[in-house]
């Protein structure tokens, strides 16, 4: 594990022109950027195009959750957006090193259960072997931070992450007020996502469990994502890099 977190952000807008005009700003600063359920909805596999298109990585962010069969082939499909990218891409022809794996990571469920993340992870592995690229992580999604402080959360989270090591996923995603706790459980390779990243002072919105980008620094969260403090604001490469120096 490196010292410090990597920022991802989150593009939660819905159409290619928004994210195209927050790649401008941010790609000085930002090499990896979370496509979710609203930019995939809107937007579709063209959203992962065109950030793979710009050199830069994408975290796919869609939380699988169906039965095994289903979440293998939807894992499957999203390795293939590798392939995709790679032939739709007009420049590659004219790129001297071949295309980057964009597609890096991406999440399940853990309440998919543990036949659920396996099947994942194999479809993963097969998918990737299939067409010569590495495995992207997966990583599963424990309890939401934008649920409320309960006294079990990290029970639950505890529980929900140990279930998938078992399945054999990289790492999950949680909140920084379990990743300490996490990486002591799980040692240095385990990957540790964490949303609900507030600048100090920043707006919470409808997270909850929040923490400031050193705090998860310090907690030993692997990847940062922050969402609405960097694109909702006036100026998102000023917040990009005021979080950045936060965790460098
Ligand atoms: O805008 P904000 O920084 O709150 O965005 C957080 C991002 O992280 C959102 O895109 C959300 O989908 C995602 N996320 C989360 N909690 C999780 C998993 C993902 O907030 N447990």
């Amino acid at each position: 594990m490196k010292n410090s977190p990597s920022l991802i952000v989150a593009l939660d807008v819905n159409t290619l022109a928004e994210v195209r005009e927050l790649m401008e700003r941010l790609d000085p600063v930002v090499d990896i950027y979370k496509v979710g359920s609203q930019l995939f909805t809107a937007s579709g596999p063209a959203a992962v195009r065109f950030v793979e298109a710009r050199g830069k990585k994408v975290f796919l962010d869609l939380k699988f959750h169906d039965i095994p069969n289903t979440v293998a082939s939807a894992v499957s499909s999203a390795v293939s957006l590798n392939v995709a990218i790679e032939r739709s891409s007009t420049d590659y022809k004219d790129r001297k090193k071949p295309a980057q794996q964009s597609v890096f990571m991406m999440t399940v469920h853990t309440c998919g259960g543990a036949e659920m993340m396996k099947a994942a992870v194999e479809a993963a592995a097969k998918s990737a072997d299939a067409i010569g690229v590495a495995r992207p992580l997966v990583v599963g999604v424990t309890v939401l931070t934008s649920d409320s402080k309960e006294a079990n959360i990290s029970d639950l989270v505890l529980e929900r992450a140990k279930l998938a090591k078992a399945a054999g996923l990289d790492g999950v995603v949680a909140s920084c007020h379990e990743s300490k706790m996490l990486r002591d459980t799980f040692g240095k390779d385990f990957v540790i996502v964490t949303p609900g990243i507030r600048p100090a002072g920043g707006d919470a919105g409808d997270q909850k469990r929040i923490a400031t980008p050193a705090e998860a620094k310090k907690n030993g969260s692997s990847f940062l994502v922050v969402g609405r403090p960097i694109v909702a604001a006036k100026d998102p490469l000023a917040a990009a890099k005021g979080i950045l120096s936060e965790i460098n």
